[in-house]
């Protein structure tokens, strides 16, 4: 809780160092309601995030050590992102108000603009996009679709794929007594690069998820947009639920994914599985296991190098989950990041088909309150890397807020 008991969110960079991390704060947004002359912008002031995160930990360890919604998110994007561009018609003359944006969008007003992607609302739950600036076209994941769009012409996409989930399937997740609508789809929520020619791609598959290989061939002008016939088993790969945060990256041929592989949700773990192998080899963090991962929300994963070795080379993931350090009945969530080496191939007698490499840290950060009692921003709402000229230190933001 914040300070004021002001649900708030802050912006922090994050340092990862080889066998510590850092969280450095340059700079903390809090939406609050200190300094009446400038109330649209986000108070960007030095605080300096306290840097207790400095311990990486072995899941069987314990460590000492410390809940978040969508709308406030919104708000925060819509302050950040969407300055009218002429502002000053409608600033001058109205006195600001405290709290309202600088620019709202009605919805009709959203629907009916071109540079907006909308399929009347039946298809929905779009989770998953790939951006290739090379090609300039953004894929986007949709229900029982994949669409292709052009910055030119948003609101229309250029090509679209049918990619339902099979019948059985269907009707065994209706009969567990899932929506039709909302759940027994197929809800793509993964989209990676696979080749210079294809890209892979899973869904939920109406609770069955699924995996398969977008063929785009080599033209930009025209892509052929087909799927494979070759679908594999998403297990591991992609959650069952069209609705479970969840983050995956594909890199040299393996996925990394924090994901689920149950039903229920419950078995949430981080895989590694091998895409296109024959082999049926994974890695993962032991099930059920809270001192490993104790019901996570995943939030993001990035591959990045350690020394110029590629054998060095770690994924990273991003994610909050409810503390362990806290007691049975303070129900807390801290955010974490964990780090697994690329090239751990698990234990040979004992953690077989398990990480042996993996290590998590608490992200640790806090500005001064008002009235001297800190601030904590325990929930990671979202991480953005800005790739520098060093790869091996590229800068880490994160969207922090503080827990309701
Ligand atoms: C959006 O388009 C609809 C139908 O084309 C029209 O009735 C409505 O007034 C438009 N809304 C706005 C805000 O322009
Ligand atoms: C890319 O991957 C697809 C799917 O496995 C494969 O059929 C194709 O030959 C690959 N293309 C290249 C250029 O490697």
């Amino acid at each position: 809780m914040g300070a004021g008991g002001r649900w708030q969110v802050g912006v922090f960079s994050i340092r990862l160092h080889p066998l510590s991390l850092q969280v450095g704060g340059v700079s903390a947004a809090g939406l609050e309601e200190q300094n009446p002359s400038a109330p649209h912008d986000l108070q960007y002031q030095d605080f300096v995030c306290s840097a207790q995160c400095d311990q990486w930990v072995r899941p069987i360890a314990r460590s000492p050590s410390t809940p978040s919604q969508m709308a406030a998110m919104l708000t925060l994007c819509l302050l950040l992102c969407l300055q009218p561009a002429d502002s000053s018609a409608a600033a001058g003359s109205r006195p600001r108000s405290q709290t309202g944006p600088r620019l709202q969008l009605s919805h009709s007003e959203l629907r009916n603009s071109s540079g907006v992607f909308w399929t009347g609302g039946v298809s929905g739950g779009y989770e998953s996009m790939l951006l290739d600036e090379d090609h300039g076209w953004l894929l986007v994941g949709g229900k029982d679709h994949i669409y292709l769009l052009r910055p030119d012409r948003l609101d229309l996409p250029s090509r679209s794929v049918y990619w339902p989930a099979a019948t059985e399937h269907v009707e065994h997740c209706r009969l567990a007594g899932k929506s039709l609508e909302t759940d027994c789809a197929n809800f793509v929520r993964l989209l990676q690069p696979f080749n210079k020619t294809h890209v892979y791609a899973c869904g939920t598959g109406a609770f069955q998820p699924q995996c398969t290989y977008l063929h785009l061939g080599p033209s930009t002008e025209e892509p052929l947009f087909m799927l494979s016939h070759a679908v594999e088993s998403g297990r591991g790969k992609c959650p069952f639920s069209p609705r479970e945060p969840f983050t995956a990256r594909l890199t040299d041929g393996e996925l990394y994914a924090g994901t689920s592989v149950d039903f229920m949700g419950a078995n949430a773990a981080i895989f590694r599985t091998t895409i296109q192998g024959s082999s049926q080899h994974y890695i993962r963090t032991e099930a059920y296991d809270h001192n490993w991962l104790n019901e996570p929300e995943f939030i993001a994963s990035f591959s990045i190098p350690d020394t110029h070795s590629p054998d060095d080379d770690k994924v990273y993931f991003f994610f909050k989950e409810k503390a362990v350090e806290a007691g049975q009945w303070d129900k807390r969530v801290y955010s974490r990041v964990a780090r697994v080496c690329k090239n751990d191939v698990g234990g040979r007698r004992s953690l077989i088909n398990r990480w042996t490499t993996f290590l998590k840290a608490r992200l640790v950060c806090s500005v001064p309150g008002p009235s001297g009692v800190d601030t904590h921003f325990d929930e990671l709402e979202d991480i953005f890397v800005l790739e520098t000229k060093d790869p091996q230190n590229p800068t880490i933001y994160g969207v922090f807020s503080t827990s309701r």
